[in-house]
């Protein structure tokens, strides 16, 4: 039988796994604040919740994204979702999760984040060493 810490750093695997393919979250942060090594992604609020925010390539285009729905929280395209990205306008508008997720724009090494966000995928073993993951 398992302990049950192995079920729950399983878990913490499954889900940092998870989150790779999708977007960044940029908690707390606010509208283009800095949240990656690359510095051209910065925070993009969810219109739907002020209090989470994406982390998201900012080289997009405005021409080439959409309004979100009259609910200012709809997308109709897959893999979308709604933010607020007012230097392209004040209508919150729909953002590419492609453009939000680690490979785009990678952790910082230093964050304020949840210390369970793995930053990217050559750690081959990683051990969950009381607060944080070691490679
Ligand atoms: C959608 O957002 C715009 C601009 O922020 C606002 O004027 C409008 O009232 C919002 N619509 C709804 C349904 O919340």
């Amino acid at each position: 039988m398992m302990h049950a810490t192995s079920y729950v750093v399983l878990l913490l695997v499954a889900l940092s796994f998870a989150d790779r393919a999708r977007a960044r979250v940029c908690e707390g942060a606010l509208q283009y604040d800095r949240c990656s090594l690359n510095t051209a992604c910065g925070c993009l609020p969810l219109s739907s919740n002020d209090n989470n925010a994406i982390c998201a390539y900012l080289g997009i285009g405005c021409s080439e994204l959409n309004s979100c729905a009259m609910d200012n929280q709809t997308c109709f395209e897959p893999n979308h979702v709604c933010v607020k990205h007012t230097r392209c306008h004040n209508r919150p508008l729909c953002y590419p999760i492609d453009m939000a997720t680690h490979d785009m724009c990678p952790t910082m090494p230093i964050t304020t984040t949840s210390p369970w966000i793995i930053d990217d995928g050559i750690c081959a073993s990683a051990i969950w060493n009381l607060y944080r993951w070691q490679c």
